[in-house]
């Protein structure tokens, strides 16, 4: 294969051609896709006829997967592949609606957070349903000396069912997370500013999706905080934002970027998304 990368911003993403997914990449081929993915955060590459095997064993070149808690959502013939979709069958969706509709980063609320999330477009619609990628590296880089060594300091409690509850209103009943899953998936603390293991760029993990609050500070002064930082970060010159067509493949590193679902499109705007997740590390 003879693989190209060309970046899309300044700041984040690449856009890889020359790459056909559905076969096993060499160790030179997947590196360069890899170095490009770690260092713009975000790697595209279109047009491709994936099975969920093939997906899957695309994603597990990353490295160990993981699952998502809401176990419903997830392929039964392939239990990694998480569906997200508006789609409705005999009256049932096929997957989560209404997935990511707030800036966040992927398992941000686990302990062990999600390194990749690598999703293929199976049906999206012609207008609406983009998604936004912003890179927390150049954001955090942007800051004054000063105000990345304070940051540095501090540490953050994530929380999943405080995210959950940002679209709770705009579930249909069936949809709506139970208790269970909020159960299984405690607050956990991560430090404010990680470091990428691949990169060791410095970036901001306090995705407004499901960072609590911030533990050194006041709740005021914690609040106030993340509404700074997430004014920060997603400005338009970080961003990357994202229109879906059939047959793309995007891996986003939920340890350089975090993203945002638009919700703009209605439910007769057919969208359908397969998503695997590939396990992290511990951010400290
Ligand atoms: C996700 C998510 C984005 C999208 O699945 O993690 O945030 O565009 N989805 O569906
Ligand atoms: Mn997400």
């Amino acid at each position: 294969m003879n693989v190209s990368v060309k970046p899309l911003t300044p700041h984040i993403a690449v856009e890889a051609r020359g790459v056909d997914l559905s076969k096993a990449l060499g160790d030179n081929v997947f590196k360069t896709l890899y170095d490009a993915f770690a260092k713009h955060s975000i790697l595209l590459i279109r047009d491709q006829k994936l099975t969920p095997e093939q997906h899957v064993a695309f994603a597990e070149r990353f490295g160990e997967l993981d699952r998502h808690v809401l176990t419903e959502n997830s392929l039964p013939e392939q239990p990694e592949i998480f569906v997200v979709s508006n789609i409705k069958e005999k009256g049932k969706f096929i997957g989560r609606a209404k997935a990511g509709w707030f800036w966040h980063s992927d398992f941000s609320y686990q302990e062990i957070p999600a390194q990749a999330s690598i999703m293929h477009t199976l049906e999206c619609p012609d207008v609406g349903g983009d998604t936004m990628f912003a890179s927390a590296g150049a954001a955090f880089d942007a800051l004054s000396p000063t105000l990345q060594r304070f940051l540095e300091k501090l540490t953050a409690i994530h929380d999943f069912q405080l995210g959950s509850s940002r679209v709770q209103n705009k579930l249909n009943k069936q949809q709506l997370i139970k208790k269970k899953h909020f159960d299984d998936r405690p607050p956990v603390s991560h430090p404010v500013v990680r470091i990428h293991p691949d990169t060791g760029r410095k970036t901001l993990f306090v995705d407004p999706g499901y960072t609590d609050y911030i533990e050194q500070l006041t709740r005021e002064e914690s609040d106030n905080m993340i509404n700074y930082l997430a004014r920060h970060v997603t400005q338009p010159e970080f961003v990357y934002r994202h229109h879906w067509e059939p047959g793309d493949v995007l891996c986003w590193d939920n340890r350089g970027a975090w993203h945002c679902a638009i919700g703009d499109y209605s439910d007769d705007d057919r969208r359908l998304m397969h998503r695997v997740t590939v396990k992290g590390t511990a951010t400290s």
